[in-house]
């Protein structure tokens, strides 16, 4: 299911490469919720009134992690618990080398987005 309107999803392209993803009233404290900007999946968190963008799978073995938690800033996979900061990407777990890919986040108005520009598309 869409986070828009018909009439909101046709916003034309930006030049500065953000892509509108979701109302911020839709990303409530401490969830997960999925969406997209054009064909990459992503998760969008409040975090503390911050707002967050990250990729829809976990890097170690590609689970959902919209089905995982947050703590602060910190989100939990569900399957294999490794934690990862949704600010920086970092795995907590000590000697882990694998990272979290992370977006960058601008509000604007009621909406946030997102620029995905260099992301391999899948
Ligand atoms: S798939 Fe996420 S920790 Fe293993």
């Amino acid at each position: 299911m869409g986070l828009f309107s018909k009439k909101e999803e046709k916003e034309p392209a930006r030049a500065d490469g953000f892509v509108r993803v979701a109302r911020l009233k839709d990303i409530r404290p401490g969830l997960i919720r999925e969406a997209s900007a054009g064909n990459v999946k992503l998760s969008l968190t409040n975090a503390g009134g911050n707002y967050y963008a990250f990729a829809a799978n976990c890097p170690h073995q590609g689970w959902p992690l919209w089905s995982g938690d947050m703590k602060g800033e910190l989100v939990r996979c569900y399957l294999h618990r490794w934690q990862f900061n949704v600010r920086t990407g970092e795995n907590v777990a000590p000697g882990m080398p694998v990272c979290l890919p992370t977006y960058p986040v601008m509000v604007e108005g009621e909406y946030l987005f997102v620029n995905v520009t260099g992301v391999e598309k899948k």
